[in-house]
């Protein structure tokens, strides 16, 4: 099976491909390595196996740029270590949480396997040696910017290099998050749902890699939430128990929008990408409301943000700009790179900033470019300012990096975060 993309540093010290031993303690391996967001374009929402996490029907995302969002983990591994550890964003966090566990099983089962079959040279650390993890996001976890997707690629990306482990990785990060295996790859990625019961062929795969299709942006508004939304993996377990209408898009409808959405990519045929894009963004929402309770992740600025795309594509006659929701109210939107500067100038004009008005868009450079009157009379939307609280502009990028300096480690010769982890 193919490897995930990523560079590969040779090692000195006897330790794991990948991984440098620290200067001051030979005993002790470690590895730092960067990981992607991903937004679904053809949404994941069902398990037919909670424990596996098997998808009820396949999906298809794309892998946004780690310039803008990303997570960083070090993985360090010595023998003299007493006990598994964890950091999220400078805070220890419970290392008995099952999906961790379940990832940290699954990455010494590998190694393990590789240790006993003779694969690889030199050996890798000790399957039985504890690890110590740190991860931060350079993003506002807060923000509801699909975190654990980013999180848990990343661990298992990490840990993989740092246990010597090869191959596609989509098992160990899948145990972590679903989503989280579409972040093992750049670019245009599909997770295939497999029909196997025990997974083994429920894997991430890419379509088209990150330079297919260079125009293409992405606009993500984190907007204000006005309540704390039901998490995913809660949310859709209520879908599969309740909702008529999520089994049958599993079942009728998501193959053939799988078959679709990949020939749009592979034709770069945008109007046909975002409004399949802006459809099962609608119909993952409609599932939700066929929930029983109902849940509902939208919000008053998510909805105005669908009208306004709606309102801007008619002005135009065609297609320009699609929307996509997740299990909350930010919209990431998708466009052109000719389009980019008209529309970022329609978000500011339609949600003025409040505060900071120099820093609502981050990211990508925006050239300002002006908006005409007619097109402000066709959208014929009231101003809600502070609605859209900043914008992040991006692109498509590439899947998890190992990061070749010494100084990105985020856990110091002793083990221990750094007083200050560089992100
Ligand atoms: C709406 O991957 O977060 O973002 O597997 O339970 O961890 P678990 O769920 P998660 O679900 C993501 C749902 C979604 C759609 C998607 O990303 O495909």
């Amino acid at each position: 099976m193919e490897r995930p993309p990523g560079g590969s540093r040779r090692i000195r010290g006897g330790a794991a491909p990948d991984c440098w031993t620290m200067p001051s303690d030979e005993s002790l391996v470690a590895v730092t390595c960067t990981a992607p967001v991903n937004i679904a374009v053809i949404k994941y929402w069902g398990k037919r196996d909670e424990q596996l996490i098997l998808p009820l029907n396949s999906s298809l995302s794309i892998t946004v740029h780690q310039d803008q969002l990303r997570t960083t983990t070090t993985a360090a591994i010595s023998k003299d270590f007493t006990e598994d550890r964890v950091w999220l964003n400078g805070r220890e966090e419970d290392v008995r949480q099952p999906r961790l566990q379940a990832c940290l099983r699954e990455i010494r089962r590998l190694a393990r396997k590789r240790r006993s079959t003779g694969d690889g040279d030199p050996l890798p650390p000790s399957v039985s040696d504890r690890v110590h993890v740190a991860s931060v996001n350079n993003f506002p976890t807060a923000a509801g910017l699909a975190s654990s997707a980013a999180g848990f690629a990343c661990l298992a990306y990490t840990l993989a290099r740092a246990y010597g482990v090869e191959g596609d990785l989509s098992e160990v990060a899948r145990r972590g998050s679903g989503s989280a295996c579409r972040s093992l790859y750049g670019g245009f990625v599909e997770w295939q749902m497999g029909q196997q019961a025990d997974g083994k062929d429920s894997v991430a795969r890419q379509v088209a890699p990150e330079s297919h299709w260079p125009q293409l942006r992405v606009l993500i508004l984190v907007v204000s939430a006005e309540q704390k939304p039901m998490g995913s993996t809660a949310g859709m377990q209520t879908s599969v128990q309740t909702s008529a209408l999520l089994k049958f898009r599993a079942e009728a409808l998501v193959p053939a929008r799988m078959v679709e959405m990949a020939r749009c990519i592979q034709e770069r045929d945008f109007p046909g990408f975002a409004e399949l894009t802006m459809k099962d963004s609608n119909q993952f929402h409609a599932t939700c409301l066929d929930t029983f309770p109902p849940i509902s992740y939208l919000s008053d600025t998510s909805r105005r943000v669908m009208q306004l795309v709606h309102r801007f594509n008619a002005h135009y006659g065609q297609t320009k700009v699609a929307y996509t929701f997740d299990a909350g109210p930010n919209a990431v939107l998708f466009t052109l790179d000719d389009t980019m500067a008209e529309f970022v100038a329609v978000v500011r004009h339609t949600f003025p900033p409040e505060a900071d008005g120099d820093k609502f868009l981050k990211g990508l450079p925006v050239t300002p470019a002006p908006i005409s009157d007619e097109l402000k009379a066709t959208l014929a939307m009231e101003p809600v300012p502070g609605g859209v609280q900043y914008v992040i502009a991006t692109q498509v990028g590439p899947g998890p990096q190992v990061l070749d300096d010494p100084d990105a480690h985020l856990l110091g010769p002793d083990g221990l975060p750094k007083p200050k982890p560089a992100a």
